[in-house]
């Protein structure tokens, strides 16, 4: 089985004013992709970043960006973020009418495609449509914030996801996104995920008085994800 895991540092959680000394330190701690969250404040209730900024990181990282759309008609917007620099680009299934339309959109770029699952989303939205992507992101919260609880229920939906694509002789990693750290990743990758977004784990400071050290907590988040490796 393949186990190559990978940390997808989430900049939601980052300090937007010093994203560049971010990013880089992420990058020493051993991130290997940087997941970017795109909000409308419509299809989430919240708003983050758009094109512009996905561009400015483009010029201070060489590593893969990863970006999450969760933006209503995704289509409208999907060529510019590849133009920006994005190397994968997810997209939810309710925020979209035609998925094959949206999917075949984004390998059309040149760009990896993802169907983002909510945690009420059922694993058969993904039956037909499995031949037409590259990876499967599974929200362990509902998405619009960072630093919210893992839902537990996610373990069991990614095992259910690397069956049916197993199945269907689909080698398309699993990504997980939400609440992520060095307490659960062990059991997130035993069932079966390999692509582990943290954001607030990595870039949020413990507590007040201790600084965020993105580095350490990339590095952590890498042991902890790679015991499960050893372990299995
Ligand atoms: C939530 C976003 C996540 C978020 C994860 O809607 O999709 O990528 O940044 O943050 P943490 O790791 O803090 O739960
Ligand atoms: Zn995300």
């Amino acid at each position: 089985m393949n186990r190559s895991v990978r940390i997808a540092s989430s900049i939601l959680s980052a300090d937007f004013a010093d994203l560049g000394r971010e990013i880089a330190a992420s990058e020493r701690g051993g991130a290997d992709l940087i997941h970017v969250d795109v909000m409308d404040g419509h299809f989430v209730p919240n708003i983050t970043i758009g094109t512009p900024v996905v561009k400015a990181i483009r010029r201070v990282t060489t590593k893969p960006l990863d970006v999450h759309l969760m933006i209503e008609e995704p289509d409208r917007y999907i060529d510019d973020f590849v133009a920006a620099g994005a190397n994968m680009v997810s997209v939810h299934v309710e925020a979209v009418h035609h998925l094959h339309r949206t999917l075949t959109l984004i390998r059309n770029l040149g760009a990896q495609a993802g169907v983002v699952l909510n945690p009420s989303t059922p694993v058969v939205a993904l039956d037909e449509i499995i031949a037409d992507l590259d990876f499967v992101l599974v929200m362990s919260v509902n998405p619009g914030f960072g630093g919210q609880a893992f839902i537990p229920q996610a373990l069991d939906k990614i095992r259910r996801v690397r069956g049916l694509l197993d199945r269907r002789g689909s080698a398309a990693p699993i990504e997980i996104d939400g609440g992520v750290d060095t307490s659960n990743a062990a059991d997130i990758v035993a069932a079966g995920a390999t692509i582990l977004v943290a954001g607030h784990a990595i870039f949020g400071a413990p507590d007040a008085e201790t600084a965020a050290d993105p580095e350490a907590a990339t590095r952590a988040l890498r042991a902890a994800a790679f015991g499960a490796i050893s372990r299995a």
